[in-house]
């Protein structure tokens, strides 16, 4: 079956690559999603071991509408009984990029008035809409004059892991934190810090990839096991098959905050995850941390002054380019912000540079090679 797994902009390319390490076929990157092809079983998979997938999507039509009219009759040709009965619940996600359509929620309602009049007309009686929790969630994308039409088999969003019972102020989407750790081209052979770690997002993501432990471990609602041709014993078979790739990890992983409250968060989420024996999670505040291995990778998504005010943010900055210098060489460090006068300030030479959205913010995701004397080989 054709699918598509969709992403933030950005990650295109690492979700292909994950996709590719999941054997999936005939992959192609698109903007924000990728597509592929593959057996339910890889569907399941999909869900559960992609850790840059945001949904897994499965196309049912393809077709060209350029008003409402086209739009209502081509979601009403498909039999929906096939997917659903009168008992059950639906939600409609549309998305819409076409100067036909410029309303995603009138598109939503026009779909699922097509919907819910095909059961009226066939079968006297209609099915509910439940937004938070349906049966069946059904996705619209319009191109132009392109209209996808899918069953989204993940339901809820996969940034959704189940480990954030508790938050700080602007946490990053766990999304976005797997794409940073699989960006850095860390290869897991050395350690991992965080030392702005806030509520734990980043950290929990690199001990979870380290291990090889799925993402979705501890999910229990996805959207594909409310469908008729829901499989339970594949679906154990390929949890059963994920787990037996889990392996312990030898380096450490550290995450570090100056806040007493951004630790006991980060500590209840990586307890919640089934990491609290394998993280280490201290308060200190960056400016006395010092590198507690010979050499790492340090990822970091400090204060913007946007979503988290922070006072005089250019020393600020200052401060964190000063402190790698001196105390983290041996180790490749990232930052993501989108301050990019801040970022000036760090005063090292990014040796790359990778333009990213951390929710509506453009960010940039810079990194620094802090070898002592010569390079590494
Ligand atoms: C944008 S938040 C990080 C959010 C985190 N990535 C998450 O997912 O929850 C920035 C964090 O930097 C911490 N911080 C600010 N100044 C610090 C300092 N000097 N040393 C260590 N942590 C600091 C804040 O307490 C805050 O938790």
């Amino acid at each position: 079956m054709k699918l598509i797994a969709k992403t933030l902009a950005g990650l295109e390319e690492v979700l292909a690559s994950e996709l590719k390490a999941l054997n999936a076929q005939k992959i192609q990157v698109l903007k924000r999603a990728v597509s592929f092809e593959g057996d339910k079983a890889l569907m399941y998979r999909a869900n559960l071991e992609l850790r840059t997938a945001l949904r897994i999507l499965m196309p049912i039509k393809t077709c060209f509408v350029s008003n409402e009219g086209q739009l209502y009759n081509a979601v009403q040709q498909i039999d929906w009984s096939q997917y659903m009965g009168i008992k059950d619940t639906l939600a409609i996600d549309a998305t819409t990029n076409s100067e036909f359509f410029t309303h995603s929620k009138y598109v939503a309602l026009k779909s699922k008035d097509a919907i819910v009049d095909r059961f009226r007309r066939e079968k006297g009686r209609r099915p509910s809409v439940d937004v938070y929790n349906p049966t069946l969630r059904i996705n619209i994308h319009i191109f132009k004059k392109e209209c996808t039409i899918s069953l989204d088999a993940s339901g809820e969003s996969l940034h959704k892991r189940g480990y954030r019972v508790d938050s700080v102020d602007a946490p990053i989407n766990e999304v976005l934190a797997a794409g940073l750790i699989q960006l850095s081209g860390w290869k897991k052979d050395r350690c991992f810090i965080d030392p702005m770690c806030g509520s734990g997002t980043i950290l929990i993501e690199a001990a979870t990839w380290a291990c090889n432990r799925p993402p979705q471990l501890n999910r229990t609602r996805f959207g594909f096991k409310k469908w008729k041709d829901y499989d339970q014993e594949l679906w154990e078979k390929v949890q059963e098959e994920a787990k037996a790739k889990i392996k312990p990890f030898e380096y450490g992983l550290y995450g570090f905050d100056k806040d007493f409250k951004s630790r006991r968060t980060a500590q209840h989420n990586a307890a919640a995850a089934g990491l609290e024996e394998i993280v280490s999670i201290e308060r200190k505040p960056f400016e006395k941390l010092e590198a507690p291995e010979a050499e790492g990778v340090i990822i970091m998504n400090p204060p913007y002054d946007e979503r988290l005010v922070k006072d005089d943010i250019e020393a600020f900055y200052t401060m964190i380019g000063d402190r790698l210098k001196q105390a983290f060489s041996g180790y490749d460090a990232w930052v993501i912000s989108s301050n990019m006068d801040a970022l000036k300030s760090i005063g090292l030479r990014a040796s790359k540079k990778i333009a990213l959205f951390n929710g509506a913010l453009e960010c940039k995701f810079q990194h620094y090679e802090l070898y002592s004397g010569s390079k590494r080989k």
